[in-house]
């Protein structure tokens, strides 16, 4: 049976089965049943707590899953990944983050060659640079230390540095600006720079490929104002770096591969955010702790590849996810951080699950005929309580949550009343994980006295899951480990689904006929057109708004 098959495989139409049986049972009933459910259902790992007890599994559903995972040999496809096997088909790469974060005396070899110095090569140039940054022993053009850091990049050159950035704020020099510019919209780059001294600011140009026209669009952008501020070509060399896989394309841009560092194709972009594209996280919050994220990273590396299936964090998520989007076919994920600092969080989780599983092929190439990877969004608890999750308790569509919350803040903040605000934070996370499971019935709103015309809008019909992931404290160890949990639930899935997580050719496409289009745009004569009715139409209108054929 080719691995295309995934549908006709025994293990998927027991859990087809098992979930139509399931499906009548409500998630009360399953708590009612089992009164140690929220105790049991619940695993705990590298400092995480994980509780699935609401989901909508029961002990049949995850032994299937399990039977799931085996049957597409997940274990061997992780063995796999960790070996440095060329898994990512379709580039003929190894998929390699894991090596990002080993110790400095574990042995992975690509192709014969051990990577692991090599990593702790960029990671001892990027502590040694990001330590003079910070002591003030780097100098500006002009003599001036550093005070701002600016790094320019885009997806998986951007996101990670900037989720980052957010999530450590704690743990950063708050005597340093760090701004972040991805935006080909030159309104990010201005906006950026505005109230800066070139002569204080770095720039770290973010690329793998060192061919991305919204990075190189702005790196160029960057590069005119430094030099026009400081009045010499020759402060480019102390005002920029570069992060690439490309020396030869950042030779061509201008910026001595001496000031470069360096990382690997078998680190896909949006797993790189602990490659040297953290290196504005290295500067904000200091090597030791960048360090410290890598353990973290790490630890939850080590967990995934050697614990068993039940007890796995990224197993039990992945096949959760598995179950929720092809089983119940929820067609999306809301993550939902109740921490302020990991507010760009789920844009992060966005391009690490979607540019990994939006795949509607096989590693064959054959079609799929199953749902794959869903669509992830969600903002801070508690703003988006006052928001979105109105759809979320009473809409027509099952919206599986992530919870996030920390037992500690960072930022503690007495409550009027008693307390700390951080416990209201809490309290209303936990709150809605209950209230989304168990609902409201109409016989309880109708008990409380209210109208029976109001009766059906106040009930809430419940039984809509929710994972709760628990940490002691947002630290960087627990930032990493967060990280590595959900790339590697992004894996199980992908494994799951026979895709390839780690191209991603679906961006192509756009980039290629935005070549034509700009031409189009800018044409100082009238081009000739021959896209469809609606294109056309389209770049008469924005020539005309522009003022391109006035
Ligand atoms: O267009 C998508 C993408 O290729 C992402 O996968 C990647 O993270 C991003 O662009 C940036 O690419 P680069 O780091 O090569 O500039």
């Amino acid at each position: 049976m080719s691995r295309a098959d995934l549908t006709l495989l025994p293990e998927w139409q027991a859990l087809q089965q098992h979930c139509n049986h399931l499906a009548t049972r409500h998630l009360r009933e399953l708590f009612a049943a089992d009164p140690g459910r929220g105790e049991r259902l619940v695993a705990a790992a590298v400092g995480l707590y994980f509780d699935y007890s609401k989901q909508r599994v029961d002990d049949e559903a995850l032994r299937l899953l399990r039977a799931l995972a085996e049957a597409r040999d997940l274990e061997g496809r992780t063995a796999a990944m960790f070996r440095g096997d060329r898994i990512n088909s379709t580039e003929n790469r190894a998929v390699l983050h894991v090596a990002l974060r080993a110790p400095r005396d574990a042995h992975i070899l690509v192709d014969g060659h051990d990577v692991v110095p090599d990593v702790h090569d960029v990671l001892d140039r990027m502590a040694a640079f990001a330590d003079a940054v910070r002591s003030g022993a780097w100098k500006g053009y002009t003599g001036k230390p550093i005070r701002n850091v600016v790094s320019i990049g885009i997806g998986g050159s951007d996101l990670g540095p900037v989720m980052a950035y957010e999530a450590l704020r704690d743990y950063s020099r708050r005597d340093m600006a760090f701004r972040f510019v991805s935006n080909v919209d030159g309104v990010d780059f201005v906006e950026a720079v505005r109230d800066l001294d070139a002569a204080e600011t770095l720039f770290i140009i973010c690329s793998k490929t060192f061919t991305t026209l919204e990075t190189l669009t702005n790196a160029h952008a960057a590069r005119a104002w430094c030099v026009e501020a400081l009045g010499s070509e020759d402060a480019v060399a102390k005002h920029f770096v570069a992060v690439s896989t490309a020396a030869a394309e950042v030779e061509k841009f201008g910026i001595d591969t001496a000031n470069m560092f360096g990382f690997w194709d078998w680190v896909g972009g949006r797993y790189s955010m602990d490659s040297a594209i953290g290196l504005s996280t290295m500067i904000a919050v200091g090597p030791d702790n960048f360090r410290d994220m890598l353990a973290g990273f790490h630890a939850m590396d080590e967990h995934f590849r050697s614990t068993p299936f039940d007890t796995n964090l990224p197993v039990l998520m992945g096949l959760i996810g598995i179950w929720n989007a092809n089983f119940l076919d929820a067609a999306t994920v809301a993550v939902l951080p109740y921490e302020q600092y990991l507010k760009r969080f789920p844009a992060y989780l966005q391009q690490l699950t979607m540019e990994s599983n939006g795949k509607h092929v096989t590693l064959e190439g054959a079609h799929v005929d199953y749902a794959t990877g869903p669509i992830y969004w969600g903002e801070p608890g508690t703003n988006g309580q006052h928001s979105f999750y109105q759809l979320i308790h009473q809409g027509t569509r099952l919206v599986p949550c992530d919870f996030i919350g920390f037992g500690q803040t960072l930022q503690p903040v007495p409550a009027q009343g008693g307390g700390d605000q951080h416990d209201l934070l809490i309290a209303n996370l936990i709150a809605q994980g209950e209230a989304l499971a168990f609902g409201k019935s109409a016989e309880e709103v109708r008990a409380e006295g209210t109208p029976e015309a109001l009766v059906p809008h106040r009930s809430f019909e419940g039984n809509r899951p929710s994972t709760t992931i628990l940490a002691e404290r947002l630290t960087p160890f627990a930032l990493g480990s967060l990280v590595a949990l959900y790339e590697h639930s992004v894996f199980v899935q992908g494994v799951i689904w026979d895709i390839d997580s780690f191209d991603q050719w679906g961006v192509e496409l756009g980039k290629q006929l935005a070549r034509t289009t700009i031409a189009e745009l800018t044409a100082t004569t009238e081009p000739k057109l021959a896209h469809d009715s609606s294109t056309n139409a389209l770049i008469r209108r924005y020539r005309q708004l522009r003022g391109n054929n006035a």
